[in-house]
């Protein structure tokens, strides 16, 4: 019996050592520790043995066991924890993959266009104003000396709500709305959509522009440059040439268009830029003496410049995105980019 025992101990042992997976650990058990094990009809026969040898016997039958059980244990452990660890166990779930990381919602890049103007302008101490998207007839043009029937007007594709209101061709109207109710000196931008029936690859019928003019006493067509050389700089990361060409605008006099040195090719000409080196990038000009007297400043007291850009069209220069619809279709493939 004695001797029984110890091969069955020495089997058990080699079978242990060829496991490797849970089907022949189980085989293992049954075979080695269960009810009709081998084990079992070992320990039946210890009842026929010689009353001295029994407790020797028995202990040695306990003690081998004890072992074997102590070895199945830890072989459990390691096929379980290997298991794991390999690609496939037997849920079908593969704990060795890498995680899904859970999509986290971002702004739009013309948000994040719109409060990176924003924050540059208020470096400068301008404060930020908001107005109303439907607006009069009044703001967006009587007050911007634009009166009826002027050819101006025609630029504008407007969106009429009825004769005397309408969806905002530009932000320029918060001009006058902030200029009626306080006085100089004033530093303002005010951000905002603006709605233009127009649509195309640069045209989309509703854009962001923002608004930025300052008034006070002895303003300078040159603190207007100074003011939108920094922003440039500031935007692109950059010191970009600034060109300032000579424009019309009914509510500025002189008025300028700016153009910056092409980001794409920093000024030698590419497809981006048409060849020309240079990219408009905003409107701008010192604000027009009639504009003062509709909102009851003295011109003979005051000069203050204005400026107006697309949001829109600053991010497509900024990102090198060459269709504007491509920030109103919602893809997320596109917007998640930025
Ligand atoms: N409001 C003009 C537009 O939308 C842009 C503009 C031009 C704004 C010149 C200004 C300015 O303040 O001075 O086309």
């Amino acid at each position: 019996m004695e001797q029984e025992l110890v091969n069955l101990q020495n089997q058990a042992k080699e079978q242990l050592a060829t496991i490797e997976n849970d089907g022949q650990l189980e085989e293992f058990r049954i075979r080695f520790l269960g009810r009709k094990s081998q084990f079992s009809s070992i320990m039946k026969g210890l009842a026929e043995v010689a009353k001295e040898d029994k407790p020797r016997l028995g202990q040695m039958a306990n003690s081998i066991k004890k072992e074997i059980e102590a070895l199945y244990d830890t072989k459990r452990q390691e096929i379980s924890s290997n298991s794991s660890a390999s690609s496939a166990d037997n849920n079908g779930i593969d704990l060795t993959l890498p995680g899904r990381k859970p999509q986290t919602g971002k702004l739009h890049p013309v948000t994040q266009i719109m409060n990176e103007v924003c924050s540059i302008f208020e470096s400068l101490g301008f404060s930020v104003a908001e107005g109303p998207d439907v607006e009069h007839d009044h703001y967006n043009f009587e007050a911007l000396n634009i009166p009826a029937h002027h050819p101006a007007r025609d630029m504008h594709d407007t969106f009429y709500v009825s004769d005397s209101i309408l969806l905002r061709t530009h932000t320029s109207p918060m001009q006058a709305r902030i200029m009626e109710t306080r006085q100089p000196p004033l530093r303002v931008i005010a951000p905002g959509k603006v709605y233009r029936c127009d649509s195309d690859i640069t045209h989309t019928p509703m854009f962001h522009q923002v608004e930025g003019f300052l008034v006070d006493r002895d303003v300078s067509f040159a603190d207007l440059k100074g003011v939108l050389t920094i922003f440039t700089q500031k935007m692109f990361d950059r010191d970009l040439e600034l060109r300032f060409r000579p424009s019309f605008f009914p509510f500025t006099e002189p008025s300028a268009e700016v153009d910056i040195a092409c980001v794409m090719c920093g000024g030698s000409g590419c497809r981006v830029c048409k060849r020309t080196g240079w990219l408009e990038i905003l409107g701008s000009g010192m604000i027009d003496p009639e504009v003062f007297k509709m909102v009851g400043y003295d011109p003979e007291v005051y000069s203050g410049f204005a400026f107006g850009l697309g949001i829109e069209r600053i991010a497509m220069l900024k990102y090198g995105i060459d269709d504007i619809r491509l920030y109103y279709e919602n893809d997320l493939r596109f917007l998640s980019q930025f």
